[in-house]
């Protein structure tokens, strides 16, 4: 922890929600790898963006190549990564902006100090429930076929654990809805 730090007080909140006409809120998306949640979040993002709502994906593939280059999948680094994603979201949360973050987030822990982060009332959790079968069948990355051929450890799903959700905001399972049902869905949390 840095000493002698005084942060300056900037704008309120409220005066760059006002300016944009909308709240700020965070739709933090949880699932395996493949299950959907990138997939949701550009859906929603679309959506938003068409009905003039500000919003901003942030996504595990994009962090990973970015702000967070120096990660890994050890337990450490995931936490690490969690928590750099929350503080960046919360920056983007307090501008006002509707913003989606889509991370396997494998373990309550690590969600729940994005939760705290962020702060409860803007943190909706999404778990993206797309059973393994389905996400390995999927393949997209063909990451799953490495992880079983032992060429990928620590493989949420694989060879690390994924822990559900306690009590999500909303579940969606998209090897039994369409995407456009997902979508839906998401909105109506969004503007309820
Ligand atoms: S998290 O666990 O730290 O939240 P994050 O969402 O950023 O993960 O990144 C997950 C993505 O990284 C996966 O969709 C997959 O493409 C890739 N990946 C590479 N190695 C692993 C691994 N060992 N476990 C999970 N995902 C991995």
């Amino acid at each position: 922890m840095a000493d002698n730090i005084y942060p300056v007080s900037t704008l309120p909140r409220s005066a760059r929600e006002e300016l944009l006409g909308q709240h700020g809120m965070m739709i933090w998306f949880t699932g395996l790898s493949g299950s959907g949640k990138s997939t949701v979040a550009l859906g929603v993002e679309r959506a938003l963006h068409e009905r003039g709502i500000l919003c901003r994906v942030l996504d595990g593939d994009n962090i990973r190549t970015g702000i967070n280059n120096n990660l890994g999948f050890s337990p450490e680094d995931r936490r690490e990564n969690i928590r750099r994603i929350a503080e960046v979201g919360k920056l983007f949360v307090d501008t006002g902006i509707v913003t989606l973050a889509a991370f396997v987030s494998p373990t309550n822990e690590y969600r729940q100090l994005a939760r705290d982060i962020i702060g409860a009332d803007d943190f909706f959790e999404v778990y993206v429930s797309t059973p393994l079968e389905e996400c390995e069948r999927r393949d997209v990355k063909g990451l799953y076929a490495r992880a079983r051929r032992g060429e990928v450890k620590d493989f949420t799903g694989i060879s690390a654990p994924f822990e559900a959700p306690l009590h999500p905001a909303l579940t969606i399972d998209t090897s039994k809805q369409t995407l456009e049902e997902s979508v839906r869905q998401v909105m109506a949390l969004i503007i309820p």
